[in-house]
């Protein structure tokens, strides 16, 4: 949520909660509620859920009515055993008919204005056609393509025509996603696509200014960029306490990365786990 926050601040449009089994919210609703919890700033906000039973899914989308958000993303990408084995995530690419069934039960139940899906291509042969009109004849407002199979994984080439394909035979508005990083590769990627959105992840992990520079082409400057983190650091620790600073040390990784010193920055993170004294170091390294 910390970091969340800080990317709707520097423009993200709309944002979207880590993966919430569907299962673990039903069975401890109250310990699953940190881990979707949404800053004040982050409106729309979407909750994405993650499983494999249409009855448990609706049980997640009751108790998700209860809540403060405005959409109910459903993932069928995680390639991630412990979500895929149990016939969720990407294991939802191989079977078209039970993602239509449980995109449609999140449909029924849900009182959110919009349904989504994020898909990615196949699960080892591109018939994402295919899977996008089943998302789509089954309620989904809108849908999230990672230009990829799960066989894919997150490093072959991303096939932006394929996302073009779906686009160009769906109704609903689609969203492009995988290996996005820069203004121009945004252009680019709406001129091969026609996509109405771009997703970025990764690029946005040390650099959550990205949006303010895909969407303007502003350039953030490095005071800018220190208050950001030390703001970041801030509410990572109202957020999750003392623990925030642990946490924290892989952001500050990522944050330094482009600047002189940041090997020996690093050695000393790792071993400060004191929140004032972390703040300290974090004020001096960035004050250039
Ligand atoms: C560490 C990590 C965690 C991710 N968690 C999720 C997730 O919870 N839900 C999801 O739909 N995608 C998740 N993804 C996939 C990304 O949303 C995205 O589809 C993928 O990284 C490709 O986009 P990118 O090149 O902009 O990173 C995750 C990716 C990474 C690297």
């Amino acid at each position: 949520m910390p970091f969340r926050a800080i990317a709707k601040r520097f423009g993200a449009d709309l944002t979207i909660s880590e993966m919430i089994s569907a299962n673990a919210l039903v069975c401890n609703r109250k310990k699953t509620k940190k881990l979707y919890e949404k800053s004040a700033i982050e409106t729309p906000y979407s909750v994405q859920l993650a499983g494999s039973d249409a009855a448990t899914i609706s049980e997640a989308v009751k108790i998700l009515n209860d809540e403060d958000i405005d959409i109910i993303d459903l993932n069928a990408g995680c390639p991630a055993p412990k979500i895929a084995r149990g016939g969720g995530g990407s294991a939802l690419l191989k079977d078209p008919r039970l993602l239509g069934a449980i995109v449609a039960a999140i449909k029924k139940v849900s009182e959110k204005s919009t349904t989504s899906v994020k898909i990615r291509l196949g699960f080892d042969r591109n018939n994402g056609v295919e899977l996008a009109k089943v998302c789509e004849d089954n309620g989904a407002d809108f849908i999230t393509i990672h230009g990829r199979t799960k066989t894919g994984g997150f490093t072959s080439p991303v096939d932006y025509e394929a996302i073009g394909e779906i686009k160009s035979k769906l109704k609903i508005p689609v969203i492009a996603n995988g290996d996005i990083d820069s203004y121009e590769k945004t252009r680019s990627v709406f001129n091969a696509t026609n996509a109405d959105g771009v997703m970025i992840a990764r690029a946005a992990l040390g650099t959550p200014w990205i949006f303010a520079e895909l969407k303007d082409q502003s350039v953030i400057d490095r005071a800018s960029k220190r208050a950001a983190i030390i703001e970041h650091f801030d509410s990572a620790i109202a957020f999750y306490g003392a623990y925030g600073a642990i946490i924290f040390r892989k952001h500050l990784h990522r944050y330094s990365r482009s600047y002189e010193g940041a090997a020996a920055f690093r050695v000393l993170i790792n071993k400060t786990s004191d929140i004032t004294q972390m703040r300290d170091m974090i004020e001096k390294f960035f004050e250039r």
